[in-house]
């Protein structure tokens, strides 16, 4: 296949190009670098620079790439604290952009659409496991813009005879075995990297947020799932809609929650940490955890990594970059 990672520059993207390269599969790359990083591009795939809601940069890369078979999409914002303080940005950013995405994609005859997308589009699931025919209800705009999204893919995918595949990642961390690619932004912005800066006291101790959370400890609970396993499940879903089969959403986590402080617990166990109890983050729902039935009868996948592998890889990365 001939795969075009639109954001393959970022944390996911970068994963993903890594899996697909891995398979033998043939990988551009469009990406704005407004977080992702020039060194994560494989050596094997071929780059763009351009932002996704100007569409000439788009048409540019489907002019020049003749039969890109699949498009992923990962140029998007991420931070649900982020979101409730400027949803606009999301809307620009993240729908505009998928919008003009789509637009030329099926202008230059593109047949099948990978879209990520989250968890935060169940907002408050009452039982804590979230199925795919869940009605989405999300809590915050980072998963309104997501779930836009996901509504516009399907009326184009319908109207324009594509195909697609929207993932509804839940917690994302860890980094490649390789250790060149990885977690990298200016300022952390979720649980597993924060946690590890605190390790390597590149900040001071980790706030826990909210403690008084219908639980069982009274923290969050949220289901983490390896990079390298989220990113090669995308390779599974290109494949399935490649065979020109229909278009499904599928969750991809690993259906087990842990606890903010399960978390901790985890980090304990290959380093030390400090950290305090603070007050509740807005936009937090108290348990989102994925049930996966979907994504192993679909594609057959099932995470291999576990959350003490997410964590040590991510040290691994973040020590290797920190000794640059
Ligand atoms: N947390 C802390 N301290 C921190 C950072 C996070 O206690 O310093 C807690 C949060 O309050 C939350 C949990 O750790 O309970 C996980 O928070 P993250 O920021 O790591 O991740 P989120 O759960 O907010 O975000 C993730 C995905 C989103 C997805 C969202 C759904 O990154 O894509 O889950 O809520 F939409």
């Amino acid at each position: 296949m001939k795969v075009l990672v639109v954001g393959g520059a970022g944390y996911i993207g970068s994963h993903t190009q890594y899996e697909l390269i891995k398979a033998g599969h043939s990988v551009v790359i469009l990406d704005n670098f407004s977080t992702g990083h020039k060194e994560f591009i494989h050596d094997k795939a071929k780059l763009y620079y351009g932002d996704i809601r100007v569409k000439d940069d788009v048409d540019r890369v489907f002019e020049n790439e003749s039969g890109i078979d699949v498009v992923m999409h990962f140029a998007a914002k991420i931070v649900v604290p982020e979101s409730v303080k400027v949803p606009l940005e999301y809307y620009h950013n993240n729908v505009e952009g998928v919008r003009v995405l789509l637009e030329s994609a099926s202008a230059h005859g593109v047949k099948s659409f990978v879209f990520s997308s989250t968890a935060a589009v169940y907002g408050e699931p009452s039982k804590g496991v979230c199925e795919e025919t869940d009605i989405p209800a999300p809590i915050n705009p980072y998963g309104e813009t997501k779930l836009a999204c996901e509504r516009m893919i399907k009326w184009v995918c319908e109207a324009k005879n594509m195909n697609y595949m929207i993932f509804r990642y839940f917690n994302v961390a860890g980094s490649d075995e390789s250790l060149k690619i990885g977690y990298k932004r200016d300022i952390a912005t979720h649980l597993i990297p924060l946690a590890i800066e605190s390790v390597l006291g590149l900040r001071g101790p980790l706030s826990i947020f909210g403690s008084d959370y219908d639980t069982k400890d009274g923290t969050c609970v949220r289901d983490y799932i390896h990079v390298s396993d989220l990113a090669y499940a995308h390779v599974l879903g290109a494949l399935y809609l490649s065979k020109g089969n229909k278009s499904e959403i599928v969750n991809l986590g690993s259906s087990s929650g842990y606890t903010v402080l399960e978390v901790i617990n985890e980090v304990k166990k290959v380093a030390e940490i400090k950290y305090n109890l603070d007050c509740r983050r807005e936009g937090d729902p108290a348990i989102l955890i994925a049930s996966t039935k979907k994504a192993k009868s679909l594609l057959g996948f099932t995470p291999k990594y576990s959350l003490l592998d997410m964590i040590s890889s991510e040290l691994s990365f973040r020590k290797k970059q920190v000794n640059k």
